[in-house]
């Protein structure tokens, strides 16, 4: 009985361990600081990163058109965490650890002193995408192809509402597949733009 609660005991503390070691891992990768803040927890399950706007450097933006009339109906802004660009420039790869986020925003556009401007009005949510080219989530569905995936609507930045990546994600990232699915051709600071 007593060795029993032991043994217990010991696994917990070692499960823990684990946990905190991986989430450490994520953690030091996505921003570069120590605390247990992280991106990703031992289950995989992402969430958008609290500092992203001070601390990740900036990849890119896309403006998406007007159905109707001018204007941008969308902008997207893409964020990465810190030393990705740079690895990125050196062998055409984001490391593992690497996290890219996207801003969507909704917009209004007016006449301004420089023409029809379409500015960021509210923000609709994010795509976070964290890399993870030895897929060390196989039973999560929200992990695979090299990456972690999510979406994250404005009021929840820590549960994503997506459910499986290849129905949610990876159908409209084919074209840039041969690039590790990220549309590189956006962002001047990775040497493609
Ligand atoms: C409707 C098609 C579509 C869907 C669905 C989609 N994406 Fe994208 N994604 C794009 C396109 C196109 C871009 C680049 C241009 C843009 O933002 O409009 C992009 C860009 C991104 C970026 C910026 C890095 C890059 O690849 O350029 C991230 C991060 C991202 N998507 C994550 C996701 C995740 C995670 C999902 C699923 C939860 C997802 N996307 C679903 C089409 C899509």
């Amino acid at each position: 009985m007593k060795t029993t609660t032991v043994l217990i005991g010991l696994a917990g503390i070692i499960a823990t361990a684990l946990v905190a070691a991986e989430v450490q891992n994520y953690a030091t990768a996505a921003t570069g600081d120590q605390s247990p803040q992280a991106v990703v927890d031992a289950q995989g399950n992402l969430r958008v990163p609290e500092d992203y706007r001070a601390a990740y450097q900036l990849l890119g933006a896309w403006a998406i058109a007007a159905d109707q009339g001018k204007g941008s109906q969308e902008l997207h802004v893409v964020y990465a965490s810190p030393g990705a660009i740079a690895a990125y420039r050196k062998d055409g790869h984001f490391p593992d650890g690497s996290v890219l986020v996207k801003e969507v925003f909704a917009t209004d556009t007016t006449p301004m002193k420089t023409g029809t401007v379409s500015h960021a009005q509210a923000l609709k949510g994010w795509f976070v995408m964290v890399r993870d080219s030895k897929d060390t989530h196989p039973d999560n569905k929200l992990w695979g192809d090299g990456w972690g995936w999510s979406w994250f609507d404005a009021d929840n930045p820590t549960k994503t509402t997506s459910t499986d990546f290849k129905v949610n994600c990876l159908g409209c990232h084919v074209p840039a597949q041969a690039t590790d699915w990220i549309y590189v051709n956006g962002y001047p600071p990775l040497g493609e733009g």
